[in-house]
């Protein structure tokens, strides 16, 4: 793997600034690693509430930077000036890349690459953070693309090493180079995977979790599959781990997965995931998830 990562490396485009677009759990973390590793970032959202969270987040990963003795306090100070907030596309024209985090819905996201096209300059590269919408799906439409592909990320972007570099069928050889290039420069482990639903890690992970689901359907107390999956070696048990992801964004990925290979993983309704989302429970996001995190929403559950 390293050694494709290095050949693509070498004909990729340096990546000298870039644009977020979502301010949340991904679009902060993404913007804050690459502010970080010295890709300045525009990072934009449609509310100013979470524009000031996801920029509160970034600051609260350089304080933790700088606590730990990895940062001075004025290194600190510069990453966080080279993260620019934004409610409008200023300074889109400029950016190299453009790097879409928004909700796992295919016609929002659609219409936000169409209008960025406008925007940016036709030789930006466009890549989605989605976690299982296709990019041929997503580029339907676009003018160019071959500039268009999918870079995915995960949760939490600063400590997690992968990133899926995902190869649509008009993806050019000089936009997955410049992905690679970029997603190396940021300290990550870029893989090209295909296009298709889930890519690998969600077509490896949705079965799982919707295994979970039919067992707490059954009536087997979720606290107990998590203490049995962590025993059994695994960082978080299934729980948890969708409390990590946002129970949101855990419903829209398995029901995209799902409906793409439908012979292989079968979810079943109401799933616990239904129930507690029509309870407005979205997992460590807001507090309420699986578990509560009343005190530290980062922390432990209770
Ligand atoms: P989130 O709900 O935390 O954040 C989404 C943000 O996008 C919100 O701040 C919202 O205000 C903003 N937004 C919505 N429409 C917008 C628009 N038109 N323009 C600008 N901003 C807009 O969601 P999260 O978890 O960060 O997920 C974002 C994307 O990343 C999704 O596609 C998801 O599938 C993907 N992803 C999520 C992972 C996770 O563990 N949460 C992991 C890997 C990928």
């Amino acid at each position: 793997l390293k050694k494709i990562s290095r050949q693509y490396a070498k004909s990729a485009a340096p990546v000298r600034r870039a644009a977020v677009i979502g301010a949340g759990v991904m679009g902060a973390g993404i913007a804050y690693q690459s502010a970080l590793r010295g890709v300045p970032a525009i990072l934009k959202d449609v509310s100013d509430k979470a524009l000031d969270a996801g920029m509160a987040e970034a600051q609260k990963l350089l304080a933790k930077q700088v606590e730990q003795g990895r940062l001075s306090l004025d290194r600190a100070d510069a990453i966080a000036a080279a993260i620019t907030p934004s409610l409008t596309f200023d300074g889109f024209g400029s950016v190299d890349v453009v790097i879409e985090a928004i909700v796992e819905n295919i016609d929002i996201k659609a219409a936000v690459f169409r209008q960025i096209e406008g925007i940016a300059s036709a030789e930006t590269i466009l890549a989605s953070n989605t976690s299982s919408l296709r990019i041929a799906d997503l580029a339907d439409g676009l003018r160019h693309p071959e500039n268009f592909i999918g870079m995915h990320f995960f949760n939490p972007v600063p400590k997690m090493a992968l990133v899926e570099v995902v190869r649509g069928p008009k993806t050019s050889e000089a936009a997955v180079a410049t992905i690679v290039g970029y997603a190396s420069a940021l300290g990550k482990t870029p893989v090209v995977v295909g296009d298709c639903p889930g890519f690998v890690v969600n077509r490896v992970l949705t079965p799982y979790l919707i295994a979970f689901l039919h067992l707490v359907r059954d009536g087997v107390d979720f606290h107990h599959i998590d203490r049995v999956m962590e025993g059994f070696g695994w960082p978080m048990g299934p729980a948890y781990l969708i409390d990590v992801i946002g129970l949101d964004i855990s419903h829209h990925v398995a029901e995209i997965v799902s409906a793409g290979f439908p012979e292989r993983m079968a979810a079943s309704h109401p799933s616990a995931i239904d129930i507690l989302l029509a309870d407005g429970r979205l997992g460590q996001k807001n507090g309420r998830g699986f578990y509560l995190y009343a005190r530290d929403p980062k922390g432990r559950p209770r």
